[in-house]
């Protein structure tokens, strides 16, 4: 499979619907196109689960090749990143350091790191080197995972770090003893960690989802809401919708992968929407 996606033009041609292209020059092209459409953005290098920790020290550098580009090029935005794209899991010391150099790096051109929340297996960590970075920087935010039942007690010790808090469903396969399974039951969660989100100050809530039925009620609890917070979106999902958000007044940051790793990230936008495979089987036959 990874052949046939990452070997084939009809491969390459569908995974680029959801990735800003290969170089830092393209991401920092779409960016500069979204700021101009009047969105905020999140540039991630792609990668993660390095497997050498001269690979996080790489990953590391090219993030901050990012920041650099960001300030040069004048780009509203910030980066997101995997910890075990910076050594969590391997040397877990060495990820909190390559976090803490990206987080003193972005605070010195006035923007943010997210840290992206990734299989359940890390979350413990990833929660705990995030903590740490940011008690120090302040200038750090983390995704967490409706889906996941532990979620609501992670805002309990992440709100009083402040930052921004990004929300979203979840993109793994997680299992029932840790995780909600039907749709009905992790949209329930997403719309309850919402509202905690939503009506606490001193947190930015940043809601990530493409879900109207998950949009619309952050709409009216934002009425009232006097502090920032915003939507987020990826690159590629429902432009019409985030469009609409921007022209309705409302703050919108467009996630904007870029680079050669992008098979993993691929896979889990196929996954999402069984369409995607259809459209991706379509478009291989047709090549
Ligand atoms: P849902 O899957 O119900 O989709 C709602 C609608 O959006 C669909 O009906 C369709 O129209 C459209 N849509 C959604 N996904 C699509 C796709 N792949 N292709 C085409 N259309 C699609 N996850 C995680 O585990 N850790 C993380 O750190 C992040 N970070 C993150 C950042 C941002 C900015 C976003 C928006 C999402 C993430 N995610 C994530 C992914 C998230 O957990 C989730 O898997 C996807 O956002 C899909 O869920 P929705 O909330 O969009 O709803």
């Amino acid at each position: 499979m990874r052949r046939l996606v990452t070997e084939t033009r009809a491969g390459r041609a569908v995974a680029h619907r959801f990735i800003a292209g290969d170089t830092l020059g393209e991401a920092v092209a779409v960016a500069k196109q979204l700021n101009g459409e009047g969105m905020d953005v999140s540039l991630d290098h792609l990668g993660e689960h390095v497997l050498a920790i001269e690979d996080a020290e790489d990953a590391t550098a090219s993030y901050l090749a990012c920041l650099e580009a960001i300030d040069e090029a004048g780009v509203r935005g910030n980066i997101s990143v995997k910890l075990t794209q910076l050594g969590m899991g391997l040397d877990d010391d060495a990820a909190a350091t390559n976090l803490d150099t990206l987080a003193s790096a972005a605070g010195r051109i006035g923007t943010s790191v997210t840290v992206d929340m990734e299989e359940s297996a890390h979350t413990t960590t990833t929660i705990e080197i995030f903590a740490a970075v940011q008690e120090r920087h302040g200038n750090v935010g983390i995704a967490i995972q409706s889906y996941l039942y532990r979620s609501v007690a992670d805002l309990d010790s992440i709100i009083p770090l402040g930052g921004h808090v990004r929300l979203c469903k979840g993109a793994y396969a997680e299992p029932e003893d840790i995780a909600h399974q039907s749709r009905r039951d992790v949209d329930g969660a997403f719309d309850r960690l919402a509202s905690i989100l939503m009506h606490t100050e001193g947190v930015v809530p940043a809601i990530a989802t493409h879900d109207d039925d998950r949009i619309e009620p952050v709409l009216r609890v934002a009425e009232r809401r006097s502090e920032p917070w915003e939507f987020q979106m990826l690159y590629g999902i429902r432009r019409d919708r985030q469009a609409e958000l921007v022209a309705a007044g409302h703050s919108v940051r467009v996630y904007v992968p870029y680079g050669g790793a992008w098979y993993p990230y691929f896979t889990r936008r196929l996954a999402e929407r069984p369409a995607n495979l259809t459209f991706f089987a379509r478009a291989l036959v047709g090549s």
